[in-house]
């Protein structure tokens, strides 16, 4: 399949267009290479993809019409797979608008191209932080997401209902995936595993939000990658029957809300034990309050996963954690 993926540069992005390679897929990479975190990581996960002849990068934003457009035209991709995105749930508060411009300018672009060129299945990553202030846990891609606490949720849940319009509205078979806290090997330098384990090998202490009362539905990347490479195969069709209780079938469109997460939330006290045991090393630990915007508790339903693909994510924190470790000392010779 010609494969159109989007933030190859990424976390998440990287290792799917791994995957898609290695399943025999020919992928086009498109990533603006933002600042938000250290580019050079980003650039080292693209010179690894570009080992591989199957695999070919653009640089470039996707607030770009033009160029954007021009990429798409040429790749006429059958599969499109949209995980570009301003990420974090923190650094919304700081600069809301770099989520309007990439998350929803950005998201309209792929869509009108998508509506253009009629790939047969878009994916497209959305989060739980949609779900925001819900708590009837687990959380089911049927239940309420009208309460999102910051613009990166707000953000997300407009990219989903775009979506919609444009799979009623041009037909476009379209499936929007929910991650739940993915991480692992080549993670984001934003996020708890790699500033936690950061700050214990640089002798600093690490900030524990409320006070170590919170609960993540983690999601081990490898686990991720083939959730999502299985339901790239799982294209939804309109006015199909239901397969769950849970399912979020659109009763008007080819369109399809996924979660992927393994519905098993660790607390984060049991999180830094385990960095704690895979580094061998003790964290300073600083407890403090409840951030603005975060969420205490994450649990992904995973009925409608497990019905679609016959699998749901299972590596144990402790694993997950322990391969992270170990790449991050090699990558960083620490
Ligand atoms: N990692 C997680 O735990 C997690 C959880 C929920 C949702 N998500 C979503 O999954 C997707 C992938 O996340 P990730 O963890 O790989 O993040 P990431 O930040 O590592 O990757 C996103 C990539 O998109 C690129 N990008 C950002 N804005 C762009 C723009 N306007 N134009 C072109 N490129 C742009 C960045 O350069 C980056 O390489 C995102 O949509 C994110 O919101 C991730």
């Amino acid at each position: 399949m010609r494969c159109l993926v989007t933030g190859t540069a990424g976390f998440v992005g990287f290792h799917l267009a791994r995957r898609l390679i290695a399943d025999g897929h020919e992928v086009v990479g498109v990533d603006g290479m933002t600042p938000y975190y250290d580019v050079r990581l980003k650039e080292d996960r693209v010179a690894q993809l570009e080992r591989h002849n199957a695999f070919q990068a653009h640089r470039c934003m996707l607030e770009d019409w033009s160029s954007l457009a021009g990429i798409f035209r040429e790749a006429r991709p059958e599969l499109v797979v949209h995980l570009a995105a301003q990420a974090g749930v923190r650094y919304s508060l700081e600069n809301p608008r770099a989520y309007i411009d990439s998350n929803v300018t950005g998201s309209f672009n792929v869509l009108e191209l998508c509506r253009e060129l009629r790939p047969r299945h878009l994916v497209m990553a959305s989060t739980s932080s949609a779900y925001g202030a819900s708590a009837t846990f687990p959380l089911a891609e049927t239940g309420s997401t009208d309460h999102p606490l910051t613009i990166y949720a707000a953000t997300k849940k407009s990219m989903e209902t775009m979506a919609h319009s444009y799979a009623h509205l041009w037909d476009i078979p379209t499936t929007v995936f929910r991650f739940f806290t993915a991480y692992g090997p080549w993670g984001r330098p934003d996020m708890a595993l790699f500033k936690f384990v950061e700050a214990i090998l640089a002798g600093r202490q690490i900030d524990i939000y409320n006070h170590g009362r919170m609960e993540r539905d983690f999601t081990y990347i490898d686990d991720l990658v083939e959730g999502i490479a299985r339901l790239c195969e799982t294209v939804p069709a309109r006015g199909a029957t239901r397969i769950a209780a849970t399912d979020s079938l659109s009763p008007v469109a080819p369109y399809r809300i996924v979660n992927i997460g393994g519905g098993h939330p660790v607390s984060l006290l049991r999180f830094v034990e385990a960095i704690e045991q895979a580094l061998g090393r003790k964290a300073e630990r600083n407890y403090m309050d409840m951030q603005p915007g975060d969420v205490l508790r994450t649990e992904a339903s995973t009925e409608l996963l497990e019905a679609l693909i016959g699998f749901r994510p299972a590596t144990p924190i402790e694993t997950g954690v322990a391969e992270f470790v170990r790449w991050y000392r090699d990558y960083y010779r620490v």
